[in-house]
């Protein structure tokens, strides 16, 4: 087949439970989000790689810390293929906005892998997609669990717990998830290693807390299998007042869950990384999801979605 052009895609996604618990052994709850979307396209051009995104536009191998985890990866991959890192143009277009903890970087990873096996041709398995992504992955994040590679390379609902094999699972909620971005960057990497201090400096009650996100996580994936609206919002609730305890929310995404509770959402939650980035609010339906998003909008959130939890499907 002729090296002419490649295309790969991935979607966002959401945690819905077990952030950062999750890094230290504990199961999480992840959707995939297909509101939102990379598109990543691989054609032919003379000369060093080139890279066109949002962030830089230029030669790979001279892009910014920011973009390291993707440029070590195509170098990876393109070593592994047996090809030369030349002769091609990657440029990357994304709907999913970038650093607020609904999985850019992974999918911007997933994306590229995706386009070069096409424009190179070759096979690349799943297990492949996620080894690449987890090779980005780990420059970017420092320590991360895998849940973002897992639930974006897979596009399914995900009971994740790390170094095991992955559980999907069905969601068979009557309800909607609204997802609101701060406009804030998140900052995953500083949290992610601030808690880790932290924890080191307060274990009895560090370990306490991870141990409870948890255990909610562990009721949240029955609450969804069950229907159990009410519960899954309670126990979202009592997420986000131990993210904010272990330092890893902030006072925008608190004023934001404040004010979708106030607004009748039956939970919600920071969601991802934390300290900034985006929040969920499970509400009953789509026009409290309406109603909630516009409130949120006022209050300073960039944008919003709803999410259908019985078929995953943006309700926008
Ligand atoms: C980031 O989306 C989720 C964190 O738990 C980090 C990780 O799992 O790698 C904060």
């Amino acid at each position: 087949m002729e090296k002419n052009i490649g295309v790969g895609r991935a979607l966002g996604k959401i945690i819905l439970m077990g952030e950062h618990a999750v890094v230290y052994g504990q199961p999480a709850l992840a959707l995939p989000f297909p509101a939102v979307e990379t598109k990543a396209f691989i054609s032919k051009r003379p000369g060093p790689v080139q890279l066109d995104c949002i962030y830089y536009k230029d030669e790979l191998v001279k892009a910014p810390d920011i973009l390291l985890g993707l440029s070590e990866m195509v170098k990876g991959i393109v070593e592994a293929y047996g090809e030369k890192l030349e002769g091609f143009e990657i440029r990357i277009e994304s709907t999913i906005p970038p650093e607020r903890g609904l999985g850019s970087s992974a999918a911007v990873a997933l994306a590229t892998s995706r386009a070069l096996y096409k424009y190179f041709n070759k096979p690349l398995s799943y297990e492949d997609q996620i080894k690449w992504a987890g090779v980005s992955e780990k420059i970017v994040h420092g320590n991360p669990s895998g849940i973002d590679s897992a639930t974006i390379g897979g596009e399914e609902a995900l009971y994740y717990i790390k170094g095991q094999p992955f559980q999907s699972f069905e969601m068979k909620l009557d309800g909607y998830l609204l997802v609101a971005d701060s406009g804030r960057k998140g900052q995953t990497k500083e949290a992610v290693s601030s808690l880790r201090a932290w924890i080191e400096d307060n274990p009895v009650e560090g370990e306490g807390l991870i141990k409870e996100l948890g255990d909610l996580a562990r009721l949240s994936k029955e609450a969804v299998e069950n229907n159990q609206l009410e519960v899954l919002g309670q126990a979202m609730n009592q997420a986000h007042e131990i993210l904010d305890r272990l330092g890893v929310s902030d006072p925008g995404l608190n004023q934001l869950v404040g004010q979708a509770r106030k607004e009748g959402a039956l939970g919600a939650k920071l969601t991802g990384g934390g300290r900034g980035g985006a929040i969920i609010a499970l509400v009953k339906n789509k026009e409290d999801g309406l109603k909630i998003g516009a409130k949120l909008k006022d209050a300073g959130a960039r944008n919003t979605w709803i999410y259908n939890l019985r078929d995953g499907k943006d309700d926008k």
